[in-house]
């Protein structure tokens, strides 16, 4: 399979356009404010560098991380920015963070970065803040406002009081089906910070919000989920155009709760199942999401695709799913929702490969 095959398309029509992937997605917006004035930006997430012992690391994640980054370098042109977002180490350490740094440093274009669980849990983002950035800032870029948060955040109870150490605490947060969990929230301090940072815009401003988890609810036992997301959501409402990108997830995953919209892109080092294919309880995977097709677990790579997804007006998103048939998204304007114009049934899909 050619790399070409594998890659889904985020396109901005007349809106935004983003090109999401892993290893890497590429956006473009076009939300023309000004003639000319749109842009590409290109995102990696999830790369979850493991360090082992010593100066060695799981050579498949590294690998992951490195062919996005080359991809990335190799674009032409340029996208504007490289978002970054989160999850960079496995366990939160100084040796996984540099480690993955090094590998990033090589990307020409500026980074913007969004920190995930596996960067947080081991001294709460201090090394984040030392060496990469803050954990929750604003930006402006050719007329469209972009705003990071920092969505991982849990109650303070769990956080700082019920385990024995920093370790136990990222090792708790690492797991995916964690009956200790604590849901993630963006929590009261960051949401005034939001508010106060909306008020001067102009409601007709293009808004693009970047958090790590999704800013809805998926599945709750897998953290796929924002405890506070409807209050994020209530004060992104009032804006006519707002696009949220995130990570976190490893999977294609497409929502719209009104004005806005979702998107999630794939990891560069694993692929995870949709909850509803893995467990049997309830879950909320939206009904628009394109379902990926299953790893294939003999390659390494598998899972951890390209794409992109078009944006704008009309509102289109393309997804070109590798082994599988592509699909568009159309918004449809009397149902104030997209619908899926050439939705696949399940009888018509690729069934998994099977192994002996
Ligand atoms: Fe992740
Ligand atoms: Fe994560």
């Amino acid at each position: 399979m050619t790399m070409i095959d594998r890659r889904m398309f985020l396109k901005g029509l007349g809106a935004a356009t983003v090109a999401a992937a892993a290893p890497y997605s590429l956006v473009k917006i076009a939300w023309g404010q000004k003639a000319g004035e749109s842009f590409t930006f290109a995102y990696i997430s999830d790369a979850h560098i493991n360090h082992i012992k010593g100066t060695e690391f799981t050579r498949n994640f590294d690998k992951g991380l490195e062919r996005a980054v080359a991809e990335v370098n190799f674009l032409y042109p340029q996208p504007d920015f490289v978002v970054f977002g989160g999850d960079l180490a496995q366990l939160g350490k100084k040796e996984e963070l540099d480690h993955g740094l090094e590998i990033m440093s090589k990307v020409q274009a500026p980074v913007k970065w969004v920190i995930g669980e596996h960067d947080y849990y081991l001294d709460l983002g201090k090394y984040w803040q030392e060496k990469i950035s803050p954990l929750y800032y604003s930006f402006d870029h050719k007329g469209v406002h972009f705003v990071v948060l920092n969505s991982i955040l849990t109650d303070d109870h769990w956080t700082h009081e019920r385990w024995s150490s920093p370790a136990e605490r990222m090792g708790q947060m690492a797991r995916l089906d964690n009956p200790q969990g604590s849901p993630f929230m963006v929590k009261d301090e960051q949401r005034a910070w939001l508010k106060k940072d909306l008020e001067k815009l102009d409601r007709k401003t293009p808004l693009v919000v970047l958090s790590h988890s999704p800013l809805y609810k998926v599945f709750k036992h897998w953290n796929f989920w924002t405890d506070d997301a409807e209050e994020v959501q209530a004060i992104l409402k009032p804006f006519d155009q707002v696009q949220v990108f995130h990570g976190h997830v490893h999977q294609v995953l497409y929502n719209q709760i009104g004005n806005i919209s979702f998107a999630a892109f794939m990891a560069t080092a694993w692929p995870w199942p949709y909850p509803v294919s893995y467990v049997q309880e309830p879950n909320q995977v939206p009904e628009m999401t394109v379902f990926m097709n299953r790893a294939d677990p003999h390659s390494e790579r598998d899972g951890t695709g390209y794409g992109t997804i078009a944006m704008g007006e009309p509102k289109v998103k393309h997804y070109e799913l590798w082994e599988n048939q592509p699909r568009d998204l159309r918004y449809d304007k009397q149902a104030g929702h997209p619908v899926d114009t050439r939705f696949q049934g399940p009888d018509k899909r690729i069934p998994p490969q099977k192994h002996y």
